[in-house]
């Protein structure tokens, strides 16, 4: 049997240890940011409250990946097969459709993983063809997951999770990133 390279495993390990707690404190962290930065960018209150819950169930489709792998973590393919992470944000959509949410709650998780550069899934949208609710959750989910504490690494701190963002800015629009560096400095200014 093929033997697993570290780094599969490593990912593995990382998926199959699904933390709900920390699942939650970042979706509530996600939530509250993207209700700030939409305020920023001037949305109109419904689909700021609209992001506030998006926020919060972005990553749902993560509950569902788990029945996929679940009793399997021996077998090499079903490590191999754990790229189908990439479905949880298309997952979590299909969960949610039929109860009562918004389009615009429903295509700011679908897209959530979509980059500004077309490199995203699930569809390689790029730029505007990417819902403003998706476009605003990418930041914030980037920014929300860097910046807190997880099993296998330290939290970084607000400097450098702000120096890898520009790194990859290219995951971005830059208007939405603009404005997203405004609500966390006026944020730390009121510290
Ligand atoms: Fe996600």
């Amino acid at each position: 049997m093929e033997k697993l390279s570290s780094e599969q495993s490593e990912t593995s390990d990382r998926v199959l240890e699904f933390d709900l707690s920390a699942e939650l404190r970042h979706g509530i962290a996600v939530s509250n940011l993207a209700y700030a930065l939409s305020k920023e960018l001037g949305l109109p209150h419904e689909q700021c409250y609209d992001l506030a819950i998006a926020g919060m169930l972005h990553d749902i489709g993560k509950l569902k990946l788990r029945s996929y792998i679940n009793g399997q973590e021996s077998n090499p393919m079903v490590i191999e097969e754990l790229k189908y992470v990439r479905m949880h944000s298309t997952l979590g959509y299909e969960e949610l459709k039929d109860q009562g949410y918004s389009d615009f709650v429903l295509e700011s998780i679908l897209y959530h993983h979509e980059n500004y550069d077309g490199s995203g899934y699930p569809s390689n949208l790029a730029g505007k063809e990417i819902p403003i609710g998706a476009r605003i959750l990418r930041v914030c989910d980037v920014f929300c997951a860097l910046s807190q504490e997880r099993s296998y690494r330290k939290a970084f701190d607000k400097h450098t999770v702000m120096e890898l963002m520009i790194d990859e800015i290219k995951n971005f629009d830059l208007e939405v990133f603009l404005a997203f560096q405004r609500v966390v400095h006026a944020s730390q200014a009121g510290k």
